[in-house]
């Protein structure tokens, strides 16, 4: 079975490396000619832990990558579609790069003998994968059960620990006709991944699945921060123990229960809003999902206000940022709510100085000069008058005192309780603690 994988971001690249080494034929394609360049060294065009050593493996085991998606429609009995689909400004996505991947790969299936399954992975509004059913027989002649088979299949995997959740993901969700080409890509996942639950429905289900399921994990982050910020108006309330009891309930469960800063990521954000706005199109109602963004949109405002508390006006005050991507063990800035304080800390006239482990050079390109950058916690300490942790860096959390007696006035906003119960001589104001 050869496989081909069209789009390697996040998802493609881990995917197609993780199948290459384990000696399954991949052929990765990317229009980017450079980032094939830099794969094809080896080298990975972002951080993603363990990604590094799995490309090596997978190119040493014969992955092949390429800019062209000829060999691919030619010769791949199944073609995994997995290039981004970004926000558009209303909300909604673009689904350009998924309907020109599938244009292309339709002319050429007009010339071949080849009958692939071809998966659509990346994130895509419901209704979709029919769309582009109609495209395909369109520019292809041929038709779809018989000549080609399009099949949903969404994508769970974590940023930050892709390989693992690609390696044993929790559940896999084919959408498609019961036929040669599902029967083709159920195979191959048994093969692949033998004790892991497939479930099958029909196309717009599979795509509405997706959705659900980050809607409802920002939901439970949202919910957990107005939570959070109720608990701050209570004296000597905890949310770390509200967080830790109700998710002993196994009706509510305990993970996606850490309140923050709000939820960030090229994600969730992402998708809630798609959702909203195509409920708003069909005329279906989304009340809790505008909620759920409001909350996470007022998240920064409450921090923000934190600040103020303690500073007064902002204007001319040097304030730390510890923490610039969306999360740990990542260099992704997209949606990170760190840099949405940032900018908002820079309207009020505030000087910022930030500190991430791997996310510096990626929100260079962002802020240019109007903000420094460093990568040594003590610097970015120095002579500072408040220091924000935005995210759980391993790294902040082994912050000292010797450390903390560099800045000007000690006061810490920690918006992921890394420095709680810590024996130490700060001002301390942690999300969720009354
Ligand atoms: C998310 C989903 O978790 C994946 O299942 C999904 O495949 C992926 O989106 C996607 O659609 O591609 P990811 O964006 O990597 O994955 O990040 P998450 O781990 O979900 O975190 C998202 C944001 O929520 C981060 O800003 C994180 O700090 C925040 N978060 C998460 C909290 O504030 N509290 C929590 O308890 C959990």
């Amino acid at each position: 079975m050869k496989i081909g994988v069209i789009g390697l971001g996040f998802v493609g690249l881990t995917f197609a490396s993780v199948l290459a080494s384990k000696k399954i034929p991949v052929i990765g394609v990317d229009y980017d000619k450079s980032k094939i360049a830099k794969i094809q060294s080896g080298e990975v065009p972002f951080f993603e832990p363990r990604l590094d050593k799995t490309l090596r493996t997978a190119l040493h085991s014969g992955l092949k990558v390429s800019s062209s998606i000829s060999s691919v429609a030619n010769q791949c009995d199944i073609i995994f579609v997995t290039v981004g689909t970004p926000t558009l400004e209303k909300g909604g996505i673009d689904l350009s790069m998924v309907e020109s991947a599938i244009k292309e790969i339709g002319r050429l299936l007009k010339k071949t003998k080849n009958n692939p399954a071809i998966i659509i992975k990346s994130t895509v509004i419901p209704g979709t994968t029919q769309k582009l059913i109609a495209i395909l027989e369109r520019e292809s002649k041929k038709k779809n059960g018989e000549d080609f088979g399009i099949i949903s299949n969404p994508e769970f995997l974590r940023e930050g620990v892709a390989i693992e959740d690609t390696i044993n993901p929790h559940l896999i969700v084919l959408g498609g006709s019961d036929n040669k080409f599902m029967k083709r890509l159920t195979d191959f996942y048994s093969n692949l991944h033998p004790n892991v639950q497939i479930i099958k429905t029909n196309p717009q289900t599979a795509e509405i699945i997706k959705y659900a399921n980050n809607s409802f994990l920002a939901t439970k982050i949202s919910f957990i921060n107005q939570i959070a910020t109720i608990c701050e108006s209570i004296p000597g309330a905890n949310i770390e123990q509200v967080a830790k009891a109700i998710g002993l309930d196994p009706r509510i469960g305990s993970l996606f229960l850490n309140a923050g800063p709000g939820y960030g990521g090229s994600c969730l954000p992402k998708d809630v809003k798609a959702i909203i706005n195509f409920s708003s199109k069909i005329g279906a109602d989304s009340t809790l999902l505008d909620a759920v963004e409001e909350v996470n949109r007022n998240q920064v405002r409450n921090i923000i206000s934190i600040i103020e508390k303690m500073l007064g006006r902002l204007k001319g005050h040097k304030i730390t940022i510890l923490g610039l991507a969306f999360k740990p063990d990542t260099d992704d800035i997209r949606e990170s709510v760190s840099l949405k304080l940032i900018e908002l800390l820079l309207r009020e006239g505030a000087k910022i100085i930030s500190h991430d482990p791997k996310a510096i050079e990626n929100t260079k390109s962002v802020f240019g000069n109007k903000i420094e950058y460093t990568d040594n916690i003590s610097k970015a300490l120095r002579g500072s008058e408040c220091a924000v942790i935005m995210t759980s860096w391993k790294e902040y959390t082994g912050i000292s005192e010797k450390e903390l007696k560099l800045m000007k006035k000690r006061f810490i906003v920690d918006t992921r309780r890394l420095l709680l119960g810590k024996k130490l001589n700060i001002k301390y104001h942690a999300i969720g603690m009354g």
